[in-house]
């Protein structure tokens, strides 16, 4: 029997989808590429925002017609839309057959055969964080899922591979759904992350990507021994086999001097860090409950660039939320410009139920004015990204290839997409980008690839092919060269650059 997934949202999904796949293969399930051929197809979904759900809705409406053209197969919907909305999604689209929380992974299995056998609809899902008081540690317990299978084959290249050091977040920030749907912060055990990144190198991964909602936050405390994320970092500094390790995404506050300088001082650790700002004025961030001052978030700009050499920022932000005046957003654009920000996910603020900005600030900012507050910094950001990419121009780069470019993949095959042509560029899951759900970069993607190509003159032989991969600071190069480079490292001097990328040739240098 065959099952399809299909995901969006960040690298919290992407890192489930593999592991809910390494469930159904192993319980004998074969994956493919295709609803089309698949007799499971699997939704893992994603709540940060309302429009992400309500292209989910419509796209199991639709799929009603996939289900009668093929009698016995069902629908899996799973993720954090699987949590948040629970029995509400049966209501909502009838032909789902099994709801599964992110917690709960581990039965996936034995939900779907028990759907199978009965004819009945089966849900797995976490406890209510707010509702069980009475019994905190049943309702942590049930968003924990420990020492996931791992399976080589159901990662799109073996040499990259992601690995959760803690689920759940506790921050709260007014605005977030994560809180809810993904429980209560929990560090996994060191011995546990350790062991399955032994795992994940055995089956030949070089680059580690740590995962956390607040990954710098992690703590495990055992006795009278803490270990925090600089000690994993040590720890896995010395399997060989790891050659880049980074981790995502962090929050400014937990960002202490040793674990800056243990990004700067390890073998494996890379000058890239994902420390989401999501404001440039205090009243917002005040408003946003996250616990800094932008003071304090440029201060820690300057302790990151005095500390790496070549380190590279990343942000997320969200314009449009509650109260959002003209000079407050002018502030988040002038801490774009102050941070030279590598790139920024940019969101327009999207009001959740049950969370505190919903109970507490009226979502007032038009439509129209969050758009336009979203291309103007997106347009800033983009001027600040090309900028800081100029500095490469005439350097020779150390780059991990990952494949074929995108336009190189869609020229040899279409992607089956649960959305219509279109309306992907903003939910495109960047699987090594930032814990983040990445806006419009498919087009620049597009258009900065093809330049590329012009400008390094692409071969029409056909074992050349425009291949992509990243530097330790995460920047995407593109150039010529074949697909039996990706997983090597290679050096490319960079003739060429853009907003989104670089561009050169290999060399020897
Ligand atoms: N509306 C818009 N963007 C949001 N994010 C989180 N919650 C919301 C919301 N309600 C953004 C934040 C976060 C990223 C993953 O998504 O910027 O860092
Ligand atoms: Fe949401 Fe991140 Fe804030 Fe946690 S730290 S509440 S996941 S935005």
């Amino acid at each position: 029997m065959n099952f399809y997934i299909e995901t969006v949202g960040c690298q919290m999904n992407t890192l489930d989808s593999e592991l809910a796949a390494a469930e159904l293969i192993n319980a004998g399930w074969t994956q493919v590429e295709s609803r089309k051929d698949a007799q499971l197809a699997i939704f893992n979904t994603c709540s940060v925002r309302e429009h992400a759900e309500e292209k989910i809705y419509s796209a199991l409406g639709r799929l009603k017609h996939w289900k009668t053209q093929k009698p016995g197969s069902l629908i899996v919907v799973m993720g954090c839309m699987a949590q948040k909305d629970k029995e509400l999604i049966f209501r909502r689209a009838p032909c789902v057959d099994v709801v599964v929380g992110p917690g709960q992974i581990d039965q996936l299995v034995a939900l779907v055969e028990r759907a199978a056998a009965t004819n009945n609809p089966q849900i797995a899902v976490s406890l209510d964080r707010f509702q069980r008081r009475d019994d905190p540690k049943a309702m942590k317990e049930s968003f924990r899922q420990y020492d996931p299978i791992r399976m080589a084959q159901t990662r799109p290249r073996v040499f990259q591979a992601m690995t959760r050091i803690m689920f759940g977040c506790n921050k709260f920030c007014s605005y977030c759904v994560v809180p809810s749907v993904r429980g209560p912060e929990q560090s996994r055990a060191p011995k546990d992350i350790l062991r399955e990144i032994r795992t994940l190198a055995d089956q030949g991964a070089k680059e580690i990507v740590l995962l956390g909602q607040t990954v710098n936050s992690y703590r495990y405390v055992e006795g009278e021994k803490v270990t925090r994320l600089v000690d994993l970092l040590v720890e896995i500094d010395k399997i060989p086999e790891v050659k880049r390790v980074r981790f995502v995404s962090a929050y400014p506050t937990d960002m202490t001097d040793d674990l800056l300088q243990a990004v700067r001082d390890l073998r494996t650790s890379t000058p890239y860090l994902h420390v989401p700002a999501q404001h440039g004025a205090n009243s917002m961030l005040q408003r946003m409950r996250r616990h800094y001052t932008v003071e304090q978030y440029k201060d820690l700009v300057e302790r990151i660039y005095a500390t790496i050499p070549g380190a590279s920022i990343t942000s997320d932000f969200i314009v449009g939320f509650s109260g959002e005046t003209e000079e407050e957003f002018q502030q988040t654009v002038d801490l774009v410009r102050f941070a030279r920000f590598k790139n920024s996910y940019i969101f327009k603020y999207s009001e959740r139920p049950g969370n505190e900005a919903s109970r507490k600030f009226p979502d007032d900012i038009p439509e129209e004015v969050k758009k336009r507050r979203n291309n103007e910094l997106l347009a800033v950001q983009n001027q600040v990204s090309y900028q800081g990419n100029q500095q490469f121009l005439g350097k020779t780069v150390e780059i991990l290839v990952e494949g074929p470019s995108k336009r190189e993949m869609k020229s040899v095959a279409q992607e089956e997409t649960l959305y219509e042509e279109g309306q992907v560029a903003d939910q495109t899951v960047d699987t090594m980008g930032a814990l983040a759900h990445v806006p419009n970069i498919t087009t620049s993607l597009e258009e900065m690839t093809a330049s590329a190509a012009r400008v390094s003159g692409a071969s029409t032989q056909a074992q050349t092919v425009q291949m992509t991969g990243r530097t330790p600071c995460d920047r995407i190069v593109v150039f010529n060269g074949s697909r039996d480079m990706a997983g090597s490292f290679r050096r490319i001097k960079i003739s060429h650059v853009g907003p989104m990328f670089l561009a050169g040739d290999l060399t020897e240098e």
